[in-house]
């Protein structure tokens, strides 16, 4: 039977260091990943714990990938995988990724058996995995890349993972740690984003943790994600093969894989959206959302419109005021997201910093992780007004990869200091990962300008 949710549990957080955790048999073929369990460090005994309630548990466990934290739970077990839908919150109409461990683990659920990690017999790679997926599975495997397969008729997958459909997504996560994990649990793990519904992916443990507190037992802390958001989701099965999610391998490394060249996107880009009615101002999306209004500008537009901030800035002041009739005396606390062309405070003007400090973010690599600088700024010139307060302001960079990294991390840390909107600098969606970003972004954005 499923846990009451209403009575909260006990959060732990587990730390776990990926070095030396194991190695591919055969780096070559992917097929069997080992696990260096003699190591009798404090990793290997966090990981077999998180294990060992994911192998006879219902409450699912949070654990890295490189893309975001996963909320992982056995993907055979339909009570386990049901422990997701209830604690993030997620409509149970959504399919799961499920996440294996090497190709041994893919083989086995093609062919409807468990695994069974003693059957160390390299078969000859498996007549049941689609030609087309070969060379992008060669490229990016381990890595950010969900391709979706046919269900077999008797499958070890619960339905709750799948939704009723006859495909289901997979993909091998570059993360050692969480390959780690997989293998010890000697299952395919069905993981969504560890976030509760709505809110932006997490991409540390402590994001998890401020989601998921009293919902679940266990959080595996591996450090910062290095990728930052979500794997891209590919269909190989349909002709043109196409990306139902753009994420962290671009379109373009795609199209360079024989039998690729040609793939198509169904999701909505600039483009598309361009077609569509202008979004009213307000109007909510729930998804990958802070708790503020997130207003975005596309890249083009953050370019080449100089002032147009300021404008906007003041322009929700005076509506703040408006709604408040003058009963608060503090006015709204305004978050600013640069990437590449805004400067301090998004260009209203020349200004001084007041207060600075800094968080994690996703890190370059699991080890190296850069954090992000959070300032606290204030317009010298009365550009907005007298009694302006101070503006939370946050480069994420100016590379694609970093503004990645950097994403979901700025919204968090500005809802976490309550910033009642947040103007958000775009980048561009076909350059390399941009589109995983800006689809994202637009999702998140009450308000669009382009
Ligand atoms: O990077 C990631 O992919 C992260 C980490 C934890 O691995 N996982 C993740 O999983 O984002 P999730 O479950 O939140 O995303 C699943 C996405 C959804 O957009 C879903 O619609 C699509 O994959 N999906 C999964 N199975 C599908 C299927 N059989 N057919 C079509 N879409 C599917
Ligand atoms: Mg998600």
């Amino acid at each position: 039977m499923a846990r009451d949710l209403s009575i909260p549990v006990e959060t732990r957080i587990l730390p776990v260091s990926s070095d030396n955790l194991g190695h591919f048999e055969n780096p070559q073929n992917l097929y069997t990943w080992r696990v260096n369990i003699s190591q009798g460090s404090d990793s290997v005994r966090h990981l077999r714990e998180a294990a060992g309630a994911l192998r006879s548990r219902e409450s699912p466990v949070g654990f890295p990938t490189e893309t975001v934290y996963g909320l992982g739970a056995d993907a055979t077990r339909s009570g386990a995988v049901k422990g997701i839908y209830a604690a993030k919150g997620r409509p149970s109409d959504n399919p799961l990724i499920i996440h294996v461990a090497d190709l041994s683990m893919l083989d086995s659920i093609l062919r409807g058996e468990r695994h069974d990690s003693t059957q160390t017999q390299e078969r000859s790679q498996s007549q049941l995995l689609p030609e087309i997926y070969k060379p992008v599975i060669e490229r990016f495997w381990p890595g950010p890349l969900t391709i979706l397969l046919k269900n077999p008729m008797q499958t070890v997958l619960a339905p709750e993972v799948t939704a009723g459909l006859s495909t289901f997504g997979v993909r091998m996560p570059a993360s050692p740690l969480a390959r780690s994990l997989i293998k010890l649990v000697e299952a395919p793990l069905a993981a969504p984003s560890a976030n509760a519904s709505t809110k932006p992916s997490p991409t540390t443990a402590q994001h998890v943790l401020e989601d998921l507190d009293g919902r679940i037992e266990l959080i595996l802390d591996g450090g910062p994600c290095s990728v930052g958001v979500e794997s891209t989701v590919v269909d190989g099965l349909s002709d043109p093969p196409v990306v139902l999610r753009p994420g962290g391998v671009s379109i373009d490394e795609l199209r360079a894989c024989p039998g690729w060249g040609n793939v198509q996107k169904a999701y909505k880009d600039a483009a598309e959206l361009g077609k569509e009615a202008p979004r009213a101002p307000g109007m909510k999306y729930k998804h990958y959302s802070p708790k503020a209004k997130v207003v975005l500008y596309e890249a083009t537009f953050a370019d080449g419109r100089q002032g147009v901030l300021s404008e906007d800035i003041k322009a929700f002041r005076r509506e703040w005021s408006a709604a408040r009739e003058g009963s608060s005396k503090q006015g709204p606390r305004i978050g600013i997201i640069r990437t590449r062309f805004w400067g301090p405070g998004g260009g209203i003007g020349p200004t001084e910093t007041t207060s600075e400090s800094f968080v994690a973010r996703a890190g370059t690599d699991m080890q190296g992780a850069v954090d992000l600088e959070i300032k606290q700024i204030k317009p010298t010139n009365g550009a907005l007004g007298n009694g302006a307060e101070d503006i939370l302001d946050i480069s994420i960079g100016a590379d694609t990869r970093s503004i990645a990294k950097g994403l979901f991390s700025a919204l968090r840390e500005l809802d976490r200091r309550g910033a009642d909107i947040i103007f958000v600098e775009g980048t561009l969606d076909d350059e390399d990962i941009g589109a995983a970003v800006m689809n994202r972004l637009r999702k998140a954005a009450s308000q669009v300008r382009a």
